[in-house]
């Protein structure tokens, strides 16, 4: 108790970012993010380009990538014009053989990517069984092994740079326990801390993965005020690019450790909230079709 005390001191009152640019950049690095043209992912452009990586965003929608990038370029003010930007299309969720991921990693074979980011993904609310096969299938390909085909695929070539590398996966507090309702989702994330943890310990002399076991975060994925125990995108990545390179894991904001230990220790309480969320959902979708 008194340890755990103790490391909670030194991340959050003592503890500085490393210098990231330093550490995993060169003259000419990329952070790649996956699911950066919105939410948490958007997030990681911003400050990852403040630090000073160019920026590849992957994600379904070239469009709303380009749009993004244009916001992100204003945001940067001057000092985009001294970055690179770049945009590739990919839908993670019909995604499911590393074949796939080798083709993709193709398009940016060219660039030197000294961060990766593995953030997209999405959740669905509803009992597994009334979940469609499709559902089923999007949900793990875009949720579970997007992140670690990509990350397969991109492994050696960010262990042979001269420099460090960094891998952030995106996990998440629900992944902490078996939560029904969601239990697809869950169960995903959950994939992601025990891949993120146990390959982190085995490349931890050139690269250090980060699984982000995140909390909630006002997102268009989780809409709603910031406020109590859910964050904000700025909060949310800030506490974690604080974290990289020093944890194998971190839950980001302080209200988030508080979240993991609820989601870990008192699951009876959060079934019963996800449940009657997964039932209002499937209320709401017969609802819809019978219309
Ligand atoms: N928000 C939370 O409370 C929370 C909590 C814990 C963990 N997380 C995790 O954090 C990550 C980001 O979530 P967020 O809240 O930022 O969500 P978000 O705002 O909905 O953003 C999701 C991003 O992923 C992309 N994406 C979605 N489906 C995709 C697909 N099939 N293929 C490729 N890209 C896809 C989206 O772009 P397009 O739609 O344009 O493709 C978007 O850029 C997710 O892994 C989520 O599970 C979020």
């Amino acid at each position: 108790m008194l340890v755990g005390l103790l490391k909670l001191i030194k991340q959050y009152i003592f503890r500085r970012e490393l210098d990231l640019h330093q550490v995993y950049g060169g003259k000419e690095s990329w952070a790649l993010v996956t699911g950066g043209s919105d939410g948490i992912g958007f997030q990681y452009c911003i400050d990852l380009a403040k630090r000073g990586f160019n920026i590849c965003i992957v994600s379904r929608n070239a469009e709303k990538i380009d749009l993004k990038i244009q916001e992100l370029k204003q945001i940067l003010g001057d000092q985009a014009s001294s970055l690179k930007f770049r945009s590739v299309v990919a839908d993670f969720s019909k995604m499911s053989q590393i074949s796939q991921y080798q083709e993709l990693a193709t398009k940016v074979q060219d660039i030197d990517v000294g961060m990766l980011i593995l953030n997209a993904g999405t959740a669905v609310f509803g009992k597994f069984q009334n979940l469609t096969d499709q559902e089923v299938e999007e949900l793990v390909n875009l949720n579970a092994i997007h992140n670690v085909y990509l990350f397969k695929v991109f492994v050696d070539k960010l262990y042979l740079r001269q420099k460090r590398s960094a891998v952030v996966l995106l996990s998440s507090a629900l992944g902490l326990s078996p939560v029904p309702g969601i239990a697809v989702y869950s169960a995903s994330k959950a994939f992601l801390r025990h891949i993120g943890i146990g390959v982190g310990k085995e490349v931890r002399d050139k690269i250090d993965i980060q699984t982000f076991v995140c909390g909630q975060v006002n997102t268009s994925l989780n809409p709603g005020q910031a406020s109590g125990l859910k964050t904000t995108a700025v909060m949310s990545v800030k506490n974690s690019l604080r974290d990289i390179g020093q944890d194998l894991a971190t839950a980001g904001p302080i209200q988030h450790v508080l979240q993991g230990w609820i989601v870990k220790n008192l699951s009876f309480g959060v079934d019963k909230i996800m449940l009657k969320a997964a039932e209002k959902k499937s209320i709401e979708i017969s609802a819809k079709k019978i219309q």
